[in-house]
């Protein structure tokens, strides 16, 4: 990592993007038919050509950052699907499954596993406890930061330790709002600088404690960076996808030499979810 002088004077790292691969699934038959979490309201009506056409653009936004972006057949029945972030945690080419908490998205699971074993992953193991992937699961490139409290089961931390061989980091999510890890945190950049961006007001108070000794230098984000979902923001190292309304986060990224990308999910968010929900990362 290279130091440089910022226009302000202060040093800064130069952020280096990595082209990563991410596993995707067109929102064809998504809406909010039911309600699992508190964004989701069933009489409040989804655009879903509008959904689409803003998840193509999420899409084409990878593919012109130089990312590789796979696709799986989204089907009828399951409007969750979109969340691919919620069926597989993939490091170092293991996967490790998904077994939802809420039986309308429990299906999901089977279809992403027959995606990895029809696409050359041999290592795909199911988990056995509640376990919602990288809905709550955060890759630092050493850690894996692991969120509970709504839909994970904290059995689902020992198991991903276990099945991937990695050091798993417990943390307490304490706001219905923030269900997921990846609705109140994000990987900024991986390796031995790793840092984050998170909402301390969605852990709890040991958790926040934890977070602070980790990561002494992570962006804290505002309430209102929170709300619009802006933690959902997806990180190469140097560009970081966020939504459009997520602007005083995107002012503090830039200050740290990262590029922010705005992209508009407005009617995805009406399910709770982001650009992150809908990108799996296909790691090795
Ligand atoms: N409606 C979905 C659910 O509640 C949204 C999931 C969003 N995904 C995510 N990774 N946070 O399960």
């Amino acid at each position: 990592m290279t130091i440089l002088e910022s226009p302000g004077g202060q040093l800064m790292a130069e952020r280096v993007p990595t082209v990563r691969s991410y596993l995707m699934c067109p929102p064809e038959f998504f809406t909010v038919e039911y309600s699992i979490n508190p964004w989701m309201d069933p009489a409040a009506g989804v655009d879903t050509e509008l959904a689409m056409r803003q998840w193509t653009r999420l899409a084409e936004t990878y593919e012109r950052l130089g990312h590789h972006v796979h696709r799986i057949q989204p089907q009828p029945g399951l409007p969750d699907m979109v969340f691919a972030a919620n069926s597989g945690t993939v490091i170092g080419g293991k996967v490790l499954g998904s077994r939802f908490r809420a039986p309308q998205r429990a299906a999901e699971a089977e279809h992403f596993r027959r995606w990895f074993l029809e696409n050359g992953y041999t290592d795909v193991v199911m988990p056995t406890a509640i376990n919602e992937a990288e809905g709550d699961f955060a890759w630092t490139g050493s850690l894996l930061l692991a969120g509970t409290g709504f839909r994970t089961d904290e059995r689902a931390h020992g198991e991903a330790q276990e099945v991937l061989g990695v050091p798993v980091v417990s943390l307490r999510l304490i706001d219905p709002s923030y269900y997921h890890l990846d609705t109140a945190l994000f990987v900024l950049n991986e390796g031995p600088g790793a840092n984050i961006a998170y909402y301390p007001e969605a852990f709890s108070p040991g958790s926040r404690e934890v977070l602070r000794r980790l990561f002494p230098d992570a962006v804290i984000a505002t309430a209102e960076d929170a709300a619009c979902l802006g933690l959902n923001g997806v990180s190469d190292g140097y560009h970081v996808v966020l939504p459009t309304e997520a602007t005083a986060l995107a002012e503090q990224l830039r200050a740290r030499g990262y590029a922010p990308l705005h992209v508009d999910i407005s009617e995805l968010r009406k399910s709770g979810g982001g650009p992150k929900c809908c990108t799996m990362e296909l790691r090795g």
